[in-house]
């Protein structure tokens, strides 16, 4: 029987840290939203990175590098972590560099883990379908914000627990459990249940909320976005 567990954010990562485990980087809005969205549009590989100055060393390098930080484009990059910027034919087969407050930072705290794939909304199912395929220990890593519980994320891990629990997954742990009841209050309307949460909030008042209507919706695309070394690639 495998375990399958949420660590509500990076900073308790440590608790739940599995080495056997394939982990789930999960960050709504917006991170991990815009890399399914840039897979589905052709983009080759994304690399993620945790600080803005690794992201400005691959820039002198020649690199395409997106850098966020506080839901805004860091001054002197070109691209953010806005889904929309990766629907762009330019960006087509091409690798991209990746810093963003959270994600990027979530993906970094689980590397030494038996594997990171990359989920949101928009590959619900396909992240599923993967997981109970490869039949191992899951633990579900909501990138949060700066360290704390974050809704959209927790909302997210609840959809996947719902999801995987049953037949393999049959004795839930504590976190899984509290991530599916919040997933059971707020699943038929899931906009509305984070109507007031702090991120939708921010993202509102940067006039984001495109990004966030785009960001909950379901299996928009089957891609699975999986670490391979420095790099995530993109698996059907
Ligand atoms: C993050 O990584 O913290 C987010 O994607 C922030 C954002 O929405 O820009």
């Amino acid at each position: 029987m495998a375990k399958l567990e949420v660590a509500f954010s990076p900073d308790l990562y440590p608790f739940y840290e599995n080495k056997e485990a394939i982990v789930v980087v999960i960050d709504v809005f917006r991170a991990t939203s815009a890399i399914c969205t840039a897979f589905e549009n052709g983009v080759k590989a994304i690399i993620p990175v945790e600080k803005v100055e690794e992201a400005k060393a691959y820039q002198e390098k020649g690199f395409i590098v997106a850098a966020e930080r506080q839901g805004k484009i860091v001054e002197g990059f070109n691209l953010g972590n806005s889904p929309f910027h990766y629907m762009n034919k330019n960006l087509f087969g091409k690798e991209v560099v990746l810093t963003t407050t959270n994600g990027t930072r979530a993906i970094s705290v689980a590397k030494n883990s038996h594997q990171i794939i990359v989920g949101s909304f928009l590959n619900l199912t396909a992240i599923c379908n993967y997981l109970k395929n490869e039949k191992r220990d899951v633990l579900l890593l909501c990138a949060g914000w700066r360290g704390r519980f974050n809704l959209e994320d927790s909302l997210f891990a609840g959809a996947v627990v719902n999801e995987l629990s049953g037949d393999f997954f049959n004795e839930l742990s504590d976190s899984a459990l509290a991530a599916q009841t919040f997933y059971e209050v707020g699943k038929n309307d899931i906009g509305n249940f984070l109507i007031n949460s702090s991120h939708r909030r921010r993202l509102k008042n940067l006039n984001l909320e495109k990004d966030i209507n785009y960001c909950l919706q379901f299996d928009q695309t089957k891609v699975v976005p999986i670490l391979e070394g420095s790099r995530l690639i993109p698996v059907k």
